[in-house]
């Protein structure tokens, strides 16, 4: 395995599925499988994921919501993901731990490094809830800061985008994947990967991090087997 722990970040977009709001359970069930692959080879994995199929502070800031409340109930909303996707998992037979940035100490454990590293160690799933527990950072941003503190080997951004292209690929069709890229030509290049408090987080720290398609079934495994799926940015 070319990857011994890593961090998975998921968007909560991903968990609508085809729905314009919430949780797909089927969705949700394929993301467990997909872990549940991985887990059985030995990889230790932590999974932050995202809020916004429920809750994004930024749009309720545009609708006049004050920033710092609307960000609240978008960390709030990462928690109701992570309980759904501990579910998922737990329904695979995988040993979960939900650890939140905020307390909640009644629904999940609070972040403690030493204890989610010591789940890793004994081959729990751990989710990071809450975010930072912090206003004006992203999940994307928590992803980075988790994955720093437990040491992982890389973060995985699993999008519906299978890497990242030199222009949107969405938008023109002759758009050209980079298989790697480095951190500098992301910027150079004006790409985006991650708001810029993530990117240059993972950058000052050395940690790679890799785009990829997690809706096409078995790029997980692929990806920490050390197969070419997606892109990976390095320095
Ligand atoms: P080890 O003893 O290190 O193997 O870890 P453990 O997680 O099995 O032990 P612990 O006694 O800490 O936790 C037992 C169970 O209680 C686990 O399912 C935890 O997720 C849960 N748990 C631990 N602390 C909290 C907490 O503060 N709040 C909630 N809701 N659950 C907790």
């Amino acid at each position: 395995m070319q990857y011994k722990r890593v961090l998975l970040k998921l968007s909560g977009e991903a968990l609508m599925g085809d729905r314009h709001y919430g949780i797909d359970p089927n969705r949700l069930k394929e993301y467990a499988k997909e872990i549940k692959e991985v887990t059985e080879k030995g990889i230790e994995l932590a999974i932050v994921i995202g809020g916004g199929n429920i809750f994004r502070g930024v749009s309720g800031a545009s609708n006049g919501m004050d920033r710092v409340q609307g960000d609240h109930m978008g960390m709030l909303a990462t928690c109701i993901n992570g309980l759904a996707l501990q579910s998922a998992l737990e329904d695979e037979g995988i040993y979960t731990r939900l650890q939140t940035a905020i307390q909640i100490k009644e629904i999940a454990e609070p972040y403690i490094k030493r204890k989610a590293i010591r789940h890793l160690e004994k081959g729990r799933v751990v989710i990071f809830g809450a975010g930072t527990g912090n206003p004006y950072f992203t999940t994307d941003t928590a992803a980075v800061l988790r994955a720093i503190e437990i040491n992982a080997d890389a973060i995985l951004k699993g999008t519906r985008v299978d890497g990242i292209y030199n222009v949107d690929p969405e938008k023109d069709e002759n758009a050209i994947k980079f298989e790697t890229i480095t951190f500098k030509d992301v910027i150079s290049k004006g790409l985006k990967v991650m708001d810029m408090t993530a990117f240059t987080l993972s950058e000052e720290n050395k940690l790679p991090i890799i785009v990829f398609d997690m809706n096409t079934s078995g790029n997980l495994l692929k990806l920490v087997s050390g197969k070419q799926i997606g892109t990976i940015v390095n320095h």
